[in-house]
């Protein structure tokens, strides 16, 4: 069956988020492919019984607890890798010793190193298989508007994320590589490690199109950047994003008016389908593996730096 999805991993992105929310609250995978009618969900894995029960409740459709006999019973043409990034290169390794799907969509960051990821890359090629990554910023339209609208030669940037730079700072990283260009230099000015994979860290980068400053928080909800250049000022937060336009200054004052407001996006795991699907018709805004390893080569010089 053409467009037939596996989704392995039924944790928080796989599955969680979202379970006890509405139907208009589409913030997993298992609700995204499953509503988005140009896929067709087949089931899923996961080793944890608990988490197959609840996905056959939601969905009616079978799930497993091993890999290989998802794969052989259901003989899907995507895997959805949602597993924890540590297993995404070793799981990868495994399905590909017993089956070739025609893609696989895996979850950010590829993986916690550089020379992982490029084994993830070459994996996918030795066995043409196409491979995405789901850095879903990138994939949202309002983002794309803002980039060919807003965004001029000269920004000044500054990002503030939780729960890690590479686990979720590697969003704004690769957010910022999409808005602002190539990566030119970095300056790290605090590094703190938070787990064995992880770092928060305070830098400032220059991009070809900005200066961007990230700082960690430990609000693990907070999560916001603001955009400013010569004619607009830019403020994301909690997923809504104005934008203001910056007028001159006059008697002493500077009054900014309020020019486009995008609101909060409760679908963007849909979205990250629908661009899915437009890959498969060639025009997608999906993250591909070069832009992502891009990411992960730019993690390595400020986590090394
Ligand atoms: N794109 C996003 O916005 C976003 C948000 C959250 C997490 N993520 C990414 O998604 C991945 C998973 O994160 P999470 O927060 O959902 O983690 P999680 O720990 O909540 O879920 C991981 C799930 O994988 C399962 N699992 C582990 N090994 C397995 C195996 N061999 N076979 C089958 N299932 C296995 C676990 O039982 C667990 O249910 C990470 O790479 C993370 O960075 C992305």
């Amino acid at each position: 069956m053409k467009n037939s999805v596996l989704i392995v991993g039924l944790g928080n992105i796989g599955l969680i988020y979202d379970y006890n929310k509405s139907f208009k609250y589409i913030e997993t995978l298992s609700k995204a492919f499953f509503k988005n009618p140009s896929f067709n969900l087949l089931g899923a894995v996961d080793t944890s019984i608990k988490k197959t029960l609840l996905f056959k409740k939601k969905f009616d459709l079978p799930a497993y607890n091993s890999i290989e006999k998802a794969i052989n019973k259901l003989k899907p043409n995507i895997i959805v890798i949602a597993v924890n990034t540590e297993y995404h290169l070793k799981i990868i390794n495994y399905i590909f010793s017993f089956y070739r799907p025609n893609i696989i969509f895996c979850e950010k960051p590829i993986a916690y190193s550089y020379q992982d990821s490029l084994k993830i890359k070459e994996l996918c090629k030795k066995n043409r298989c196409k491979i995405f990554i789901n850095y879903s910023r990138r994939s949202l339209k309002k983002f794309k508007t803002i980039k060919k609208k807003y965004i001029f030669n000269n920004n000044i940037c500054n990002i503030y994320y939780s729960r890690g730079f590479i686990n979720n700072g590697s969003h704004f990283l690769n957010l910022s590589e999409f808005f602002f260009g190539r990566l030119l230099k970095i300056n790290v000015f605090y590094k703190k490690k938070i787990n064995k994979n992880d770092f928060y860290v305070n830098f400032s980068a220059k991009f070809e199109k900005a200066n961007v400053n990230f700082f960690s928080t430990k609000n693990i909800t907070t999560n916001f950047f603001n955009i400013i250049n010569n004619k607009y000022f830019i403020k994301d937060f909690n997923k809504n994003t104005k934008i203001y336009k910056i007028n001159k200054i006059y008697n002493g004052k500077q009054k900014n008016v309020l020019k486009k407001i995008f609101s909060s996006d409760n679908k963007i795991q849909l979205s990250v389908t629908s661009e899915f699907r437009s890959f498969l018709d060639n025009r997608s805004l999906l993250c591909d593996i070069r832009n992502s390893i891009v990411t992960q080569k730019n993690i390595n010089r400020v986590i090394n730096d």
